[in-house]
């Protein structure tokens, strides 16, 4: 079962302003965890950066601390952003953080 739209958007928001784990995550936004099944779609979705691509926070990381420092530098070297571009705040904010 896929998460409802709503705490979907909730972890995409929260990614959006850093929130690279669970707890981070609940710092954040209000969302509430119904049960396991639920916690690991979160926790597999706390791991991706861009859904189309298919681009993972950590190869979003690596390809920052090897110098891609603009949202395009990061899309040219990871493909990531070039689909719908909703994931461009969540991109930004890794290059931000460093993480
Ligand atoms: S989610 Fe990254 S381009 Fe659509």
């Amino acid at each position: 079962m896929a998460l409802e739209r709503s705490k979907y958007l909730k972890v995409r928001k929260a990614q959006a302003e850093g929130a690279r784990t669970v707890e981070e995550l609940k710092n954040i936004s209000d969302i509430v965890i119904e049960n396991d099944t639920e916690l690991e779609e979160v926790e597999t979705l706390l791991q991706n950066a861009c859904k189309c691509k298919n681009v993972s926070i950590n190869t979003i990381v690596e390809a920052v601390k090897n110098g891609a420092d603009t949202f395009e530098k990061v899309k040219e070297v990871t493909k990531a952003g070039s689909g719908c571009g909703r994931c461009k705040s969540i991109i930004s904010n890794i290059i931000e953080n460093k993480r």
